[in-house]
């Protein structure tokens, strides 16, 4: 994003800092772009609203088209709020959990949505919950890779869906409590490289083509998400041509396969909203450690903000990209480690994937200096805290050269709301 445009000054002052800033415009292009993904004959995308729920992100996804992959009672509660269609005929919004929490299963049973069991078990809990509707199942394929360790989305170490081997079992336990399953889904993650995104794919491809003639009554067949977005400057950016035409062709021969028209779908979180946000932090300190038999010194750059608003660099090792505004703006990089407020040692923005300060070019701040964390749209205020009672970061919308404030930052009272003393 152009920095230079934005007057990031002006709405710290009015915010306060940390905040969120979205660009409406980089929102609706790659929104479009999934659109466009999806253009084809048999094909729908949802949007996986996990990874930005704002009421903007959602707006703007309806108006693209997109139908919506919700994994809580509360997301499937906002995308009606959005003005999403309820039921499943067709099944606009889907619920894909491993655990149904809270209100997940009365939200199914009160608004039709499509369940999609990631584990045997919520087949009994739908059943004594009194639902008799239909069903999507999420395969576990046997493979498949997150972009870390951390997220392995398939595979015999993920928590995730139900194994391909062990359908039959829970196909005769749907049958029984009179849940017919009309969608097959499978989310394998991104993998670190983009040919292993598209390796994945095809292998799904396989696998579902496999697998149908099991389901005589499933419609729809899913592809999960796991676009990549490009989070390193000069890093490719995909080109979502040939997955549309991977799709198309999937479209064509699972239809074949089943002898009906199978509806392809994939749902990506992470990729239409990645790119569209700041995290827009104040230098508040520069200081340094010296080397000693532990180690070597570090120059610390402090920022008020930390892993309670974007939590990717601490817990994943993510890279997102640096810059400062203000007066240190022009000066000759040096490595630099940026962390924030909390009282965790990993509250850390520049660490690697092993957990290690990873020192980042960077011209050094001076204090009231802004600091810019790119591409934080995605799993960032959506994955925010108040953990140690900070406040979560307001969100600003950012289109045709007026902010909004969209999420006004947490206050005290809202932080102490929830506590009661109430006997039980
Ligand atoms: C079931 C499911 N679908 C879609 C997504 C979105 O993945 P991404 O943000 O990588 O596109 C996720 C991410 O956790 C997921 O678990």
């Amino acid at each position: 994003m152009d920095l230079s445009r934005l007057p990031l000054d002006e709405i710290a002052a009015k915010t306060g800092t940390p905040f969120f800033l979205y660009d409406g415009t980089e929102l609706d292009l790659r929104m479009a772009e999934i659109a466009r993904l999806t253009a084809g004959t048999g094909l729908q995308a949802r949007y996986a609203l996990k990874a930005n729920p704002a009421a903007k992100v959602l707006e703007r996804a309806r108006a693209a088209g997109l139908w919506i992959d919700a994994v809580s009672g509360n997301e499937v509660l906002r995308a009606k709020r959005a003005g999403f269609a309820m039921g499943h005929e067709p099944p606009v919004v889907m619920l894909t959990c491993d655990v149904f929490r809270d209100n997940g299963r009365d939200v199914v049973v009160e608004e039709g949505v499509l369940p999609n069991i990631g584990s045997p078990g919520q087949i009994r809990d739908l059943a004594e919950a009194g639902y008799r509707g239909p069903i999507a199942l999420r395969v576990n394929p046997g493979f498949g890779h997150g972009h870390v360790q951390a997220c392995d989305t398939g595979g015999p170490s993920s928590k995730h869906g139900i194994w391909h081997e062990d359908l039959a079992p829970v196909i005769g336990a749907a049958g029984d409590a009179g849940l017919e399953i009309v969608g097959l889904h499978a989310h394998v993650g991104t993998g670190p490289q983009i040919g292993e995104f598209e390796a994945n794919m095809r292998q799904l491809g396989d696998v579902f083509g496999a697998l149908l003639p099991q389901f005589p009554r499933v419609q729809g067949v899913n592809f999960g998400g796991g676009i990549p977005h490009p989070y390193r400057p000069g890093a490719p950016r995909i080109d979502l041509g040939p997955y549309a035409g991977f799709l198309g062709d999937a479209q064509r021969m699972l239809s074949e396969t089943a002898g009906r028209q199978i509806r392809v779908e994939v749902e990506p979180g992470r990729y239409p909203v990645a790119g569209m946000a700041l995290l827009v932090a104040r230098v508040t300190d520069v200081k340094t450690t010296r080397s000693n038999s532990k180690g070597p010194g570090h120059t610390f750059v402090m920022v008020d903000a930390g892993f309670n608003d974007l939590i990717r660099p601490a817990m994943y090792g993510s890279y997102h990209h640096i810059s400062i505004v203000g007066k240190g703006a022009g000066r000759e990089p040096e490595p630099l480690v940026v962390a924030g407020p909390l009282c965790e040692s990993g509250d850390v923005f520049t660490r690697d994937d092993q957990e290690l300060l990873d020192p980042r070019p960077l011209p050094r701040p001076e204090p009231g200096d802004l600091l810019v964390l790119h591409d934080a749209g995605a799993y960032g205020a959506a994955m925010g805290s108040n953990y140690v009672s900070l406040g979560r970061a307001a969100q600003v919308f950012w289109e045709n050269g007026q902010a909004t404030l969209i999420s006004r930052p947490e206050t005290f009272e809202d932080i102490v709301r929830l506590e009661c003393e109430e006997r039980l």
